[in-house]
């Protein structure tokens, strides 16, 4: 990546380097979202997490022409994941700027006060809440009754998880009271207690399932359970602290609201506090502090709210996070342990990671035994040695890290760390490359055996199969292994000439019925159809993911096309290349990854052999002549030709931006029987409004 660059000023980048970075960044920084949102397992800290969004935000400072459609200051955390239906917020979910020090604090202050044009003895109060580490989760209430539960997703678009929040005993099927709002949508933390965590943990290990890291992991694999008996079994709780939709509010003050959810029989955290000034907001974060151990739940921080709510509407909101609120996080919690041994492992694009191995050491409440050393440079860096008595940090729920060696404790004949220069799984050459837009080494050594590679190989099939690619049930991690060392699957098209090749056998093997079997076969033959933005997302192909494989597969429409495109375009050159850089949201070093990929002929081989397999189906492509390309559109109201999310893929097909709501930069609002706030703040902007049949006869349709 470009590490390198990052070591430069914000005021030294050049235009050029700017606009790599920022598509870097936007890149990694998707990924991290990814991590942390759809798969619950992040691989940084907060603190680096935060850094690398505010040097996205400094590099968009001085360079506003650069920024991305795709920039992370444009949106929150992942897009939802397939196996529940989706929900669009009508009030977006969004996520909190973080403080780690004092000053962060009183800056908030500051700046709150600044914005708001204050006196200097105006007194501004702040509630200061536990900030709870779990999931968040938004419940529609209409006329007291339950009517759905959705997970933050994207911060737009969240998932479907009503049934399963249904099961939570601590979630009123009704509100009791005369103040109920008549639509009101209550949002909170979802979170396991501490005990129920070890007491899950210990029947999952018993049963021979894998044990979660954490509560919020734990949390997380609870509420996406398809089945919600398994979610009801599970002993999950609530705290509410926001509202999204909502007909009326029952006061003018956050904590006012706070109150109303407690009398309306919603779950409150009982450690809200109102402060008047930084100082006690301060004292508040070291009180919560010293309470944390003994909370039975985990939190990781504190948040301080603008207490009053027409304060927290003029405040509004700067790109993903309120104004008006900000996190406190607590610091990393850290131990020391002896360094024991450095072990190489080799991920999916065949970087080779250091792994520490230690003295297993308990870090705030977790036994700790291996942690990341992220890459040679920093081992380097930090001059980290086996033998070292080493500082070891958990932050949230990240991979454990190794901070620093201690010294004055390093036994006399440790010797500097020799990074191999050899894949420890296949032998061959692990090399550093060199970065052509920088002339730089990458920080990562890469292993070249490609497809003879077995760590990358089954990385690879991993992928192919997870849930965002081929999402096929019942070929897990272990399988793929299984299969590996059987030599029966090797790569992706012998996962669909499987029951070819082991028909009437697979049921011998060890571990294998004849049902499982059977369900196996199945459930990849339904995947012998797939949209072809998730066939190029399971490629697996470096820098390319779920959003750009959907970019692609959009512009590319067929798998055809996009075969001979690719296949046909050269780095930096011809009409193939051209297109393909000119792709909203391609940058160079995305494009070289897929051009590169192609290149490779055991590439293009797995590519035209699953071609021959499968159905790949093509997405609509968009239509430069179209009249709403790059128009903001607006659906509100009931359509009656076809579903909302039907209207947004047609729109989007057609290149136009669907937003949840109306602002002076929309273009076009459609509006349907029973719109209402959005079409009257539509029509007092002046904006174009049209019936559907309006619209689409406007893009051509009917
Ligand atoms: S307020 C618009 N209050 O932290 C502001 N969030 O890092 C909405 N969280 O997405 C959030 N405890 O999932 C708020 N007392 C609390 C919280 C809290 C935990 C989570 C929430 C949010 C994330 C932001």
């Amino acid at each position: 990546m470009t590490a390198d660059l990052r070591d430069h000023e914000v005021d030294d980048l050049t235009l050029e380097e700017a606009g790599a970075e920022l598509e870097a960044l936007a890149a990694e920084i998707a990924r991290h979202d990814e991590l942390y949102h759809g798969k619950d397992a992040p691989e940084i800290s907060d603190g680096d997490y935060e850094t690398l969004r505010r040097r996205n935000e400094a590099i968009e400072a001085r360079f506003p022409d650069l920024v991305r459609d795709d920039s992370p200051s444009r949106n929150v955390g992942a897009s939802p994941s397939s196996g529940f239906s989706q929900v669009r917020h009508s009030v977006p979910m969004l996520s909190l700027g973080n403080a780690f020090h004092d000053e962060d604090v009183t800056d908030f202050l500051v700046r709150v006060r600044r914005f708001l044009g204050l006196e200097d003895d105006e007194p501004v109060a702040v509630v200061a809440e536990p900030k709870i580490d779990g999931l968040a989760v938004s419940i529609r209430y209409e006329k007291g009754r339950y009517v759905r539960a959705a997970t933050r997703g994207d911060g737009q678009t969240g998932e479907d998880i009503s049934a399963n929040v249904a099961t939570i005993g601590e979630v009123p099927e009704r509100l009791k009271g005369e103040d109920v709002p008549d639509v009101i949508e209550v949002r909170g933390e979802i979170y396991l207690g501490r005990d129920d965590f070890f007491a899950l943990n210990e029947t999952r290990e018993a049963a021979g399932e894998a044990r979660f890291a954490n509560p919020r992991n734990a949390a997380a694999g609870s509420l996406r359970q398809l089945d919600s008996t398994v979610t009801a079994s599970r002993s999950l709780r609530i705290f509410l602290y926001a509202w999204g939709e909502a007909s009326t509010l029952p006061a003018e003050t956050h904590h006012g609201v706070l109150e109303a959810y407690g009398r309306w029989g919603l779950p409150v955290n009982p450690e809200i506090a109102l402060c008047q000034n930084a100082e006690e907001l301060l004292a508040r974060y070291e009180a919560i502090g010293a309470m944390r151990a003994g909370l039975p739940y985990d939190i990781d921080g504190v948040v301080y709210k603008v207490e009053r709510l027409d304060w927290q509407e003029r405040l509004g909101f700067v790109s993903r996070a309120p104004r008006w609120a900000i996190a406190h996080k607590f610091p990393a919690e850290q131990a020391q342990t002896v360094l024991k041994d450095i072990r190489i492992q080799v991920g999916r694009t065949g970087s080779l990671t250091p792994v520490a191995m230690l003295q297993p050491v308990t870090v705030g409440g977790v036994v700790v035994q291996n942690a990341t050393l992220h890459n040679q440079e920093e081992i380097a860096r930090k001059d980290i040695r086996i033998g070292d008595t080493v500082v070891v940090q958990r932050a949230g729920d990240v991979i454990p890290q190794v901070v620093k060696p201690i010294l004055d404790q390093r036994p006399k004949d440790a010797a500097p760390y020799v990074f191999p220069e050899t894949c420890p799984v296949c032998g061959s050459h692990a090399v550093r490359e060199i970065n052509p837009k920088t002339g730089k080494e990458d920080v990562a050594r890469r292993c070249t055996g490609g497809l003879i590679c077995p760590a990358q190989a089954t990385e690879r099939l991993r992928h192919f199969v997870s849930r965002l690619a081929f999402d096929i049930e019942g070929l897990g991690d272990k399988q793929i292994t299984f299969f590996w060392d059987q030599e029966t699957i090797r790569n992706p098209t012998d996962i669909f000439d499987l029951e070819a090749n082991t028909a009437n056998k697979l049921a011998e093997f060890e571990g294998w019925g004849e049902v499982s079997a059977r369900n196996l076969y199945a459930a990849i033959d339904k995947r012998r159809t797939i949209g072809l933005d998730r066939f190029i997302n399971a490629l697996g192909i470096r820098h390319v993911g779920e959003t750009t494989a959907r970019l692609l597969a959009r512009n590319y429409g067929g798998f055809e096309a996009f075969r001979d495109a690719m296949t046909a375009a050269e780095v930096g050159e011809g009409e193939a290349w051209e297109t393909l850089i000119n792709i909203d949201g391609i940058g160079e070093t995305v494009a070289g990854a897929i051009v590169d990929f192609f290149d490779e002929p055991q590439n293009r081989d797995v590519v035209d052999g699953l071609g021959e397999r499968l159905t790949i189906e093509g997405l609509e492509q968009a239509d430069d002549a179209s009249p709403v390309t790059g128009k903001t559109v607006v659906f509100t109201g009931s359509l009656e030709e076809m579903t909302r999310q039907e209207a947004k893929a047609r729109a989007e097909a057609l290149g136009a931006k669907v937003s949840g709501s109306v602002s002076a930069k929309t273009d076009i609002v459609v509006a349907g029987p029973g719109a209402g706030s959005k079409l009257k703040k539509a029509e007092e902007l002046g904006l174009t409004v049209m019936t559907e049949a309006e619209w689409l006869e406007h893009i051509g349709v009917g």
